[in-house]
């Protein structure tokens, strides 16, 4: 009797068996594929985007304005005005001269609720050869002073031709997310105004690296 119950039993019991392993490989090889071509993703955006690369293969643009009677404009979107990005731009710009644009000494709402001190901010910006962009790392993302100054802007030419650099400034030493994220838009928001992103720096290392690029050595 029992016998017969573990020949009943056996054949169904292996075929399950079999089913699940089947089931778990297809589900692992799927997992797989996603994430490995989510990176290609990622490393094509950045690829398509920065041409040339530095010495040590991080890859950036070619600037349009390597001399030093440039008009540069660093836009500080980090609630301190003395503080880490600050500090990174600093670094940037090694000794030349630049006017520094602190978002947080001014008040602009959120889009559609007016357009509080966006202009006065706006006007520093124009005629700028060079803007560097700064942002600490909030949530793995710019911070919201930038965003909010961003979503306010209208396409125009004001600040056509232009090189820009960005600063993305957080604790953690692995920046990826923030820098996508930031990356993205900011190429974006560069296309629609023709402004030249020359390349990104999240470390000092990095921000002495693309000094030399800026300066056109
Ligand atoms: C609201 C908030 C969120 C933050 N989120 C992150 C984060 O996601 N990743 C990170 O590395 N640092 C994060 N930080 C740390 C700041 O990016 C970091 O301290 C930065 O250097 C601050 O720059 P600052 O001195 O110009 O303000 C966060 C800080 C604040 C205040």
């Amino acid at each position: 009797m029992a016998k017969n119950l573990w020949k009943t039993l056996a054949a169904p019991a292996v075929a399950l068996l079999l089913g699940l392993g089947l089931g778990a490989l297809i589900c692992y090889v799927a997992l797989e594929s996603s994430s490995a071509s989510d990176q290609t993703r990622a490393k094509t955006q950045e690829g398509t985007a920065m041409q040339g690369r530095d010495k040590t293969g991080q890859a950036y643009a070619k600037p349009q304005h390597t001399g030093t009677a440039t008009k540069k404009v660093f836009l500080n979107a980090s609630q301190n005005v003395d503080g880490n990005t600050s500090s990174l731009a600093k670094e940037l710009m090694g000794g030349q001269d630049y006017k520094q644009v602190d978002l947080a000494e001014y008040r602009i709402p959120q889009v559609g609720q007016g357009d509080g001190d966006f202009n006065r901010v706006w006007e520093q910006l124009k005629g700028a050869d060079v803007i560097v962009i700064g942002t600490p790392v909030y949530w793995s993302n710019m911070s919201g002073y930038l965003k909010t100054f961003i979503d306010h802007v209208v396409v125009n030419d004001d600040l056509k031709g232009a090189d820009l650099y960005l600063i993305v400034q957080g604790s953690d030493s692995d920046q990826t997310r923030a820098i996508n994220a930031t990356y993205g838009t900011l190429d974006r928001v560069a296309k629609r105004f023709g402004l030249n992103l020359v390349g990104i720096a999240q470390n000092r290392d990095q921000a002495q690296r693309l000094q030399t690029v800026m300066l056109g050595k």
